[in-house]
């Protein structure tokens, strides 16, 4: 097994303050600052790879055993059900999932509600939840055009600071799931890795 303990940060804005966190823990990779297109940057010395990873394929990597720890969105992690240990609630990348529509929508209960959203299966356990008939419409993104156009009723999107809904002239109608960055392991890894990936959790969470 390889000795490093390999990291999957979520590319982005997010991951950078989580590459912030990793280094305020005593696990600094100083590369990674560097303006280039490199993915990999190692520590030699400590013993750890960062790798930058589509937000929404960390869980993959982790799952998988290509990165032994990862930060994923708690949305991720109930939409995908990646079979990962959950170790910390990084508190944050907070927001929240939600059901928005025009402002003037009202639900007609006797019609097949018209969803769109990135996230299939959380709208699926939602509406079921509230024995809904629904009609899910699986976009990738710009989720907030779909009730505009009249493609879907309403949409199940994430909501960080209400911009992108408010410049759409749309609104919450429930937020039904707080979301937030967690630190995962590997299944594997945690058992053969534990002493470090413990360690990276405890320093981790000690700084929040
Ligand atoms: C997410 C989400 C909303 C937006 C919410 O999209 O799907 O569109 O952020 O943020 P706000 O409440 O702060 O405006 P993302 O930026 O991930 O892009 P996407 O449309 O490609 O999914």
């Amino acid at each position: 097994m390889d000795k490093f303990l390999n990291v999957a940060l979520p590319k982005g804005r997010l991951g950078e303050k989580v590459y912030d966190m990793f280094e305020k823990a005593g696990y600094p990779c100083p590369s990674i600052k560097e303006n280039n297109r490199k993915l990999i940057f190692e520590n030699q010395k400590l013993g750890i790879r960062f790798f930058w990873v589509k937000p929404s394929d960390v869980a993959i990597y982790v799952e998988r055993g290509a990165a032994d720890v990862g930060v994923a969105g708690k949305d991720i992690l109930v939409e995908y059900k990646p079979d990962v240990y959950e170790l910390a609630d990084l508190q944050m990348g907070k927001c929240s999932m939600c059901v928005a529509g025009k402002k003037d929508f009202v639900d007609n209960r006797n019609k097949t509600l018209r969803v769109a959203t990135k996230f299939v299966n959380i709208a699926k356990e939602y509406y079921s939840s509230q024995g809904r008939d629904i009609d899910i419409i699986a976009l990738n993104g710009s989720i907030e055009l779909a009730p505009i156009l009249n493609l879907s009723d309403v949409i199940v999107d994430i909501v960080e600071t209400g911009t992108t809904l408010k410049e759409n002239d749309l609104e919450v109608v429930e937020r039904f799931l707080p979301i937030s960055a967690r630190l995962i392991a590997n299944k594997s890894s945690f058992k053969f890795k534990t002493e470090i990936i413990e360690d990276v959790r405890k320093k981790l969470t000690d700084l929040l």
